[in-house]
């Protein structure tokens, strides 16, 4: 299909100092958590973006000296020549594809431990290391900016002799640049610290020093924060008002320095928004003055999905190129898709930071939306391209939720037929009835993206309201039968504290679980959330019931509420937010018992106990699979070979109740390895050290 007119501009070329990209797309630096271990594993990401149309590519933040070692974090490093092969692998990949190649020239400062080098960290202060490591750093003198100036050149020649087009100086994320330019961190008397124009000059210097020996051919990035949000707190919230007179004297120093300026703000929560509280282009209103200071062009972020967003944001003078992250990760083919007229083939980010999460766990990269993200070189899976049947064999998926209808999709694209049959009107299981939960309703895009590729198979035949039995399945007789029937909240208070049922009279009608609440069946009065899961979910239910008109408690066996998102970057959000509400928040405590009226909670570290009257209980510990259809057919040998079936499989929940991007990732690798070879006990690819000197 031929490309809408109306998103031509987005194809236009943009010159960024000596190197022009082909069009606006452009992926900002971020992790992949493959780090310097898996360069193999990196460079098949940063390849299939290129494929998939992106202008620039850029790399994750990359350490420049031992001093700025991200551990236990994975991250990659250009401390010396032997890491340039390494840069040279993905700057190859990328240029095959002609997008530009840009690398993030990152020092940590203040914000790292230096866990695996053990050097002393590195801050214009001498400052608390990030994540809370007893460590502080050491105050940078004059001899170390020195140093430093000189680490910098070293890794842009190592950038340029590896090929790259853009190498950035990394001035924002409160690394060691940014501790210089923040009057929240800098707070020296020499001429680094005290007036703006001081606090800028390391800043300048490197912008300086590293044109002066890669300025010829490479362009010079800086990402630097537009909102410094120094009387917030760092946090944005909805009507906060930009704080930016400080960063705009700066631009007005730095302005035409260097060759292009990618822009955030210093509120990470805000920046890289979870869609539950952050919706797309929400930085504009924070970075928008930034194009009347500088004719270079200028790059931002906001989980940009909508082509519209994305014309309007040029047009408008806000950006000069669509910065994105997450949405190239969701999609690494979205320019391609816009390029083509399929703007609606776009796989839109669901905004549920997932992706971070893993970063922020030490886990190569995955995503819910895109279950090929991370495996490109390991297990060479491709997001568009999938390879063909290899039998005729017909399939029968039973349960049309994330990991039924993903399977579903990736076996039919493959050319089987495929019956997928669904109990209920709606298909999307979990995911259509979670996204009508409370500020989750972007998270229907796992089912919308897959709708619309279920309706152009003609070999995928769907059947809504066919709740399935035993004897359907065997009357049926068709060889393959796929179990993605999900899996159902406990309500017995087994969970993650709790590893015996604690609630063993669970028909009490006064119990609820979230699967009763998304069905409609309420409390009411003074409803007592009980979470050991420790996720979404206990939050979203809080704020559902309050909008039912009930008095919250929340009980978490933790001491904050929602703890594992965290990783998510919501966690201090989702708190604030039940504060907010008026949700009484009751941390570390156990339930011991309920009967009916009156629920007894234990402190987890006293074991004292106290009563509360409450008129609900809702249960937020576990999931059990729904398997009792999967086990009624494998416990019947002999019917199973008469009815001719071959095989039975359980994917998704119904395996192994997990988040919904462990959904996605099993119903697609079910539908990759169906009816091939066996992939033997490790199904992927490692990359290995080498072992002597
Ligand atoms: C998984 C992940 C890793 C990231 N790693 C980096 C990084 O290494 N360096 C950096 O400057 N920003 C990093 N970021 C922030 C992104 O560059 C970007 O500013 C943010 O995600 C908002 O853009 P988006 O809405 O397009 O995702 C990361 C973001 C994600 C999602
Ligand atoms: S994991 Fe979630 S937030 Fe990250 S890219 Fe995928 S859909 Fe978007």
């Amino acid at each position: 299909m031929a490309r809408n007119p109306y998103f031509d501009i987005l194809f236009e070329p943009v010159r960024i100092g000596p190197v022009t990209t082909k069009n606006r797309f452009y992926q900002v630096p971020h992790a992949t958590a493959h780090g310097y271990k898996m360069p193999n594993a990196h460079a098949g990401v940063r390849a299939i973006k290129a494929e998939g149309g992106w202008g620039v590519v850029n790399t994750d933040l990359v350490s420049i000296h031992p001093t700025s070692d991200d551990a236990p974090f994975p991250y990659l490093t250009i401390w010396d020549d032997a890491d340039i092969a390494a840069h040279a692998l993905m700057v190859e990949k990328v240029h095959e594809h002609g997008a530009l190649a840009g690398i993030e020239l990152w020092h940590g400062g203040a914000s790292v431990a230096n866990l695996f080098s053990r050097e002393a960290p590195m801050g214009a202060e001498s400052g608390r290391a990030t994540y809370n490591d007893p460590v502080q750093s050491r105050i940078v003198n004059k001899s170390d900016i020195k140093e430093i100036r000189k680490w910098y050149v070293a890794a842009a020649r190592r950038g340029k002799t590896a090929g790259f087009d853009i190498i950035y100086v990394y001035a924002t994320h409160d690394y060691l640049i940014h501790s210089f330019l923040s009057s929240k961190r800098n707070f020296r008397s020499d001429e680094y610290g005290g007036s703006v124009e001081n606090r800028v000059r390391l800043l300048r210097e490197l912008i300086e020093d590293v044109k002066n020996v890669v300025g010829d051919t490479c362009a010079v990035a800086v990402r630097f924060c537009a909102d410094d949000g120094a009387s917030r707190n760092n946090t944005i919230r909805d009507g906060s008002v930009p704080e930016v007179e400080e960063q705009k004297e700066m631009l007005s120093i730095l302005a035409e320095l260097p060759d292009l300026w990618d822009l955030n703000v210093s509120d990470y929560s805000f920046e890289m928004g979870s869609s539950r509280f952050v919706k797309e282009a929400s930085l504009e209103n924070y970075v928008s003055y930034v194009k009347s200071i500088t004719s270079k062009p200028v790059v931002s972020v906001g989980r940009f999905t909508s082509p519209d967003t994305m014309v309007a944001q040029v047009k408008s003078g806000i950006v000069d190129l669509i910065g994105a992250a997450r949405p190239s990760i969701a999609d690494p083919f979205l320019p391609n898709k816009i390029n083509e007229g399929r703007e609606d083939e776009i796989r839109e980010c669901i905004g549920c930071n997932i992706c971070w999460a893993h970063d922020n766990r030490n886990a190569p990269i995955r995503c819910t939306q895109n279950p090929t993200m991370g495996e490109e070189w390991r297990r060479g899976w491709h997001p568009e391209k999938i390879g063909p049947k290899k039998s005729d064999d017909e399939i029968l998926i039973v349960g049309a939720g994330p990991a039924g209808i993903e399977a579903a999709v990736s076996l039919g694209k493959r050319g089987y037929h495929v019956y997928l049959a669904e109990a209920t009107r709606e298909l999307g299981g979990r995911v259509s009835k979670e996204s009508k939960l409370p500020t989750l309703s972007e998270w229907n895009r796992v089912y919308e993206y897959r709708f619309i590729q279920l309706e152009k198979l003609d070999n995928v035949e769907v059947y809504r309201e066919s709740k399935t039995t035993v004897d359907d399945i065997l009357e049926m007789g068709l060889p393959h039968v796929v179990f993605a029937t999900g899996a159902s909240w406990r309500k017995d208070g087994f969970g993650l504290l709790n590893t015996q049922p604690i609630l063993p009279q669970i028909s009490n009608n006064r119990i609820f679980t979230p699967d009763d609440i998304m069905n409609g069946h309420y409390p009411t009065g003074r409803a007592l959330i009980f979470d050991d899961d420790h996720y979404y979910m206990g939050s979203v239910i809080a704020e559902k019931l309050i909008e039912q008109g009930c008095q919250v408690d929340f009980v978490s066996t933790f001491s904050n509420v929602a703890a594992w998102t965290r990783h998510t970057v919501e966690q201090e959000r989702i708190q604030e937010r039940l504060i907010n509400l008026g949700v009484n928040i009751i941390p570390s405590r156990n339930l011991k018992a309920f009967d009916g009226n009156r629920v007894t909670l234990e402190c987890v570290y006293t074991g004292s106990e106290e009563e509360i009257q409450v008129d609900g209980l809702v249960m937020i510990t576990a999931r059990i699979p729904n398997d009792d259809l999967y086990y009624g057919l494998a416990s019947q040998a002999e019917a199973l070979s008469a009815a001719g079936i071959k095989s039975l499989a359980r994917i998704g929940d119904c395996l192994a109740p997990g988040i919904i991007a462990s959904a996605v990732f099993s119903g697609h690798k079910f539908a990759r390895e169906f009816d091939e070879p066996d992939p033997g006990d490790v199904p992927f690819k490692r990359e290995r050290n080498v072992v002597g000197l």
